[in-house]
């Protein structure tokens, strides 16, 4: 895992629509002065949480500005999102976001041991075709990753509305000593809304119209 070259591609896409001139300026200006890199880790005393995908970056900044000492760091290949989460933090005038343009993996290779108090990667790309399973980006060695810079009483928080892709990733975490899931099964997890935000995200917006059932797992880091 710790060569980026051999990670399989777990993003479909990293531009979309053509973007407008501000989108075009906020990344030319503002992405530079916010980049996340392994500098930020210079500060001994920091103790972060990250969000894996963001998309549109809707739930990332309410939990910014809801948390204003807290520093946030987001990871996202997708360009066109990126550009709608530097618009929303320069309205909202939001300064604890730190944005990783591409896999998080790469950054969370650079990240020092037990940094991170919360990890959300809420509503990955499903990859729903069995043939296609092995883009899912939550693999057991990927929790082993979260796992390194988890704090101890850190925890991950991940969101699907997958019900097969859930259900492995909930056997992932119970099947070794590494986490604790909050619920004893999968069928608890599932809830009318986030419990842990009040924003519901784009692909969560989805499934809720399609009616499919959304599951929250949350597991804490178990250290030896
Ligand atoms: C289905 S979308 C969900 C977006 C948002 N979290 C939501 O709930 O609306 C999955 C997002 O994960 C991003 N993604 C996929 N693989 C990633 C990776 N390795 N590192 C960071 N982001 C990734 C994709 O670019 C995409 O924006």
């Amino acid at each position: 895992m710790s060569n980026h070259h051999a990670w399989i591609q777990s993003f479909a896409r990293t531009k979309g629509k053509p973007l407008s001139n501000r989108q075009k300026q906020l990344l030319a200006d503002l992405l530079p002065q916010i980049t996340a890199n392994k500098a930020l880790f210079f500060d001994d005393n920091l103790l972060a949480q990250m969000e894996i995908g963001f998309g549109d970056g809707k739930h990332l900044t309410n939990q910014a500005l809801s948390q204003p000492d807290t520093c946030f760091i987001g990871c996202e290949p997708f360009v066109n999102g990126i550009a709608k989460l530097l618009s929303s933090m320069d309205r909202l005038k939001i300064s604890n976001i730190k944005v990783f343009v591409g896999d998080c993996r790469a950054f969370i290779s650079e990240i020092p041991d037990n940094r991170m108090s919360c990890v959300y990667i809420l509503f990955p790309d499903p990859w729903p075709k069995k043939r296609h399973h092995k883009r899912r980006l939550l693999q057991k060695g990927f929790l082993t990753l979260i796992w390194r810079v988890l704090a101890p009483g850190g925890s991950i928080r991940f969101a699907s509305d997958n019900k097969d892709y859930a259900q492995e990733v909930f056997d992932f975490m119970n099947s070794d000593s590494m986490f604790q899931t909050s619920n004893q099964s999968l069928d608890l997890c599932i809830y009318p809304q986030n419990p842990w935000s009040p924003i519901i995200t784009k692909y969560e917006e989805k499934a809720r119209f399609s009616e499919s059932d959304c599951f929250f797992i949350e597991a804490l880091k178990v250290c030896p």
